[in-house]
């Protein structure tokens, strides 16, 4: 292996990365998105004609009613749960496999996180799980489309709904992924779903968000929400409700409008690399591939390996990285519950607020663990891999999986 000194699979030829042009989706399309805003003079979009166009785009693509813009995934998240308006100290509850900004809004909001264990193929959450948690205080679940796969949204809307809670789709890895084969789009069947135009994203503007939803209440409060609480609508300066400022400027949302005209064909060449990998790499002993029933849309490609510990976990990552395929172990380096943030906690000053008392010990979601510490490593996907580059992925994940894993 590379690792030990050894030739590359891919010596001198970084793949396609999102972090520079090779692995993004932007061309003269953005460019004269941007200079049609500069040369408009105006940039906010309170006046402006780009963002009012993206989100009336946005949800005609995705199938809601309504679609509200802000400047992050984050952000989108907070204008959800502030959507869902829970008292202090209510409940709320999330996967510890995620980014931590589908947990950190729920504090914002003083509303506690409350972690629900994983399915052990998919790392989505687990429903049986959700349902053992679900309380008098528990007022949302949040359900997060992890690495492009749907979580099972049909089942924890039913569960939802008996309790009487909102379901909060996260979406921000998991753009038209249809639900079931078929079915309707991931952020349709909640009554909220949070998207991310962060850099890693299928589509881009380096920082942005949107939330769909069918309720034009909901639509009012996350509009609201992201506006200090001023109804624009009416024309008069007030401030009905407690608010920020999330607003998506134009210059964003023009470039959002271009990204999200790719977005189908990017989502297809995402799948046909994952297949072609998928398809070198199926029955390898002890490696499991991303269960795929037609409704993954690839924002990573996750491996599942058995038989490692934390450090062959590691090891295996270093490996692939070596041969020229940057890998993560585990995704995260700890579930997100043994972060800082909420194991001290770090909140509202020393206040510990809305978390104090509350423990977040090791052990709390074996499965998320597993996978996290020792099963879980994931390849950085995106659409511009050629066929020679996922021929390599696919070489290099054999070879390395073949070294390290004893079958
Ligand atoms: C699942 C998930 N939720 C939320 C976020 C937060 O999005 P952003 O980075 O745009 O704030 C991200 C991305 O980083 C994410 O992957």
């Amino acid at each position: 292996m590379a690792i030990d000194g050894g030739a590359p699979v891919r010596a001198g030829r970084p793949l396609p990365s999102p972090l520079d042009a090779s692995g993004r989706t932007i061309g003269p399309e953005e460019e004269a998105a941007v200079l049609r805003v500069l040369r408009s003079g105006m940039l906010s979009s309170v006046w402006g004609t780009e963002v009012a166009a993206l989100t009336e785009e946005f949800a005609a693509l995705i199938g809601s009613r309504y679609a509200v813009a802000c400047s992050s995934g984050t952000a989108a998240v907070h204008l959800a749960v502030a959507a869902v308006d829970p008292e202090p100290g209510d409940e709320i509850i999330v996967p510890p496999i995620s980014d931590m900004g589908s947990v950190t809004p729920i504090i914002a909001q003083n509303a506690v996180p409350v972690f629900a264990d994983v399915d052990p193929l998919t790392g989505t959450i687990d429903p049986d799980a959700v349902a053992d948690l679900i309380g008098p205080r528990t007022r949302a679940v949040v359900a997060v489309h992890l690495f492009g796969k749907p979580a099972p949204v049909a089942r924890l809307r039913e569960l939802t709904d008996r309790a009487g809670i909102a379901l909060i789709e996260d979406c921000a890895q998991a753009y038209l992924a249809p639900v079931r084969p078929g079915g309707p789009l991931a952020g349709t069947v909640g009554r909220l779903g949070c998207f991310s135009l962060q850099q890693y994203k299928h589509i881009t503007t380096g920082d942005g968000g949107l939330v769909t939803t069918d309720d034009p209440d909901l639509a009012l409060r996350l509009r609201r929400f992201a506006d200090k609480g001023w109804p624009r609508e009416t024309g008069e300066r007030a401030y009905l409700s407690f608010a920020l400022n999330y607003r998506m400027t134009e210059l964003v949302g023009a470039v959002a409008r271009a990204q999200l005209r790719k977005l189908p064909a990017v989502v297809e060449r995402r799948r046909a690399g994952a297949a072609a990998v998928a398809g070198r790499l199926s029955g390898l002993p002890g490696l499991g591939l991303p269960p795929d029933d037609g409704d993954h849309v690839y924002w990573y490609f996750p491996l599942l390996v058995d038989g490692l510990d934390e450090a062959g976990l590691e090891r295996y990552a270093a490996a692939l990285t070596a041969e020229g395929v940057p890998a993560l172990a585990g995704y995260l380096a700890r579930p997100l519950y043994a972060e800082p943030v909420l194991r001290k906690p770090l909140t509202y000053g020393s206040s510990g607020y809305p978390l104090a008392g509350r423990e977040y010990p090791d052990g709390l979601c074996p499965v998320a663990e597993d996978l996290v510490y020792r099963r879980l490593v994931v390849v950085p996907w995106n659409e511009n891999f050629t066929g020679a580059d996922v021929d390599d992925i696919a070489t290099a994940v054999a070879k390395v999986h073949t070294a390290l894993v004893p079958s």
